[in-house]
């Protein structure tokens, strides 16, 4: 049995566009919150960008906006080991053994997986589209992770980990730790300002619905104040009838901590341009405040220095969960 401070907690973030608010919200923020209360890993996922072909030169430039964003957000490299996935072999290795666990029906039904592929190119669908949860678990399994905080969408892949963590473990014996998720109760989900029933989305690149965390304020703001609500003129949080307005009180909620009932209560009787304006004041105080410590922290020679120390230790842990696996396996 693990004490406290030695379970852990990890998260990644894929570098595939600038980062959102609902990156923010539903994920590194509560890594943040949380960090001091573990063992705590978190990375750029960057094998998991070349599911679909990129651009080279965009990539290495996105791999390291999302440490310095790490950072910018509050990510203290003394305290969690930050790196780059690629820099650590073993999750290649991993990767393929956790795909060889998994069956093509488990991987059929991923949602993320029948949204993503409903959108084929001409040469039909990505086989990294359909393989990459089992990668994600072998990002997670590699460090004997007890806890993930991740967004609603990710879900579902931290429970094929833990099933498939128990399946090994039934086959082989005992060598992976069980997973739990962690989900927010507030802003697991934020939706697309112009289109609340739909995921806000890095991949959707500039867009009047979607808050990068670069972008300049007065956009956010004009965002914010342009974002689609309804005709009822009432500030309720009624996810079906009125998706724009709660949306934007989870936003409220999420950025600021006040509950979504006290939210409800305070905008009592006013109107939606009050209630955006708000919302807007949140949301440009939390990111203006991103964005100050996002320049200092864009030097290439400290990211280099926190990812190439933050590679060593990591993969101590890497290599050595994946000899346990080895072993089992009869691989060695
Ligand atoms: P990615 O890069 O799509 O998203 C990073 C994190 O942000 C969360 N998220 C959201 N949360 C709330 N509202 C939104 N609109 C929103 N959009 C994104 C995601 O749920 C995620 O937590 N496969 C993963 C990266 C990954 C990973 C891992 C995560 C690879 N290996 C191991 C955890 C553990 C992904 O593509 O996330």
């Amino acid at each position: 049995m693990k004490n406290n401070e030695q379970k852990v907690m990890l998260t990644g973030v894929r570098p595939s566009g600038n980062l959102t608010l609902g990156n923010y919200l539903g994920a590194i923020k509560n890594f943040v919150m949380r960090q001091n209360q573990y063992k705590s890993y978190i990375f750029v996922a960057d094998l998991h960008a070349i599911t679909s072909p990129r651009d080279p030169a965009e990539l290495k430039t996105a791999i390291n906006d999302c440490m310095a964003m790490y950072l910018a957000c509050g990510v203290d490299p003394e305290q969690t080991i930050m790196f780059r996935q690629s820099d650590v072999l073993e999750h290649g290795i991993m990767g393929f053994i956790m795909t060889f666990q998994t069956h093509m029906g488990e991987l059929s039904r991923m949602t993320q997986f029948k949204l993503k592929s409903q959108n084929v190119g001409k040469n039909g669908i990505d086989t990294g589209l359909f393989v990459y949860p089992p990668l994600m678990s072998a990002d997670i399994l590699l460090y004997n992770t007890d806890v993930v905080p991740v967004g609603l969408d990710q879900q579902q892949h931290v429970e094929l980990t833990r099933d498939l963590a128990g399946r090994f473990n039934k086959r082989y014996g005992d060598t992976f730790n069980e997973p739990d998720v962690y989900i927010a109760p507030v802003g697991n989900k934020i939706l697309n300002l112009q289109n609340p029933t739909e995921k806000m989305n890095k991949s959707d690149g500039p867009n009047p619905g979607t808050i990068f965390l670069m972008d300049d304020l007065k956009l956010v703001r004009k965002k914010i104040m342009s974002a689609v609500t309804d005709n009822e003129s009432v500030i309720r949080f009624d996810e079906s009838a009125k998706p724009g307005i709660s949306n934007l009180i989870s936003i409220l909620a999420a950025t600021t901590g006040e509950s979504i009932e006290a939210i409800e209560k305070r905008f009592a009787g006013h109107g939606y341009g009050d209630f955006k304006r708000e919302v807007a004041d949140a949301v440009c105080g939390l990111i203006g405040n991103i964005q100050t410590k996002y320049q200092r922290f864009k030097n290439p020679d400290v990211l280099d220095a926190i990812l190439t120390r933050g590679a060593e230790r990591a993969r101590i842990v890497a290599a050595e969960t994946l000899n346990r696996a080895r072993v089992a396996l009869g691989l060695k």
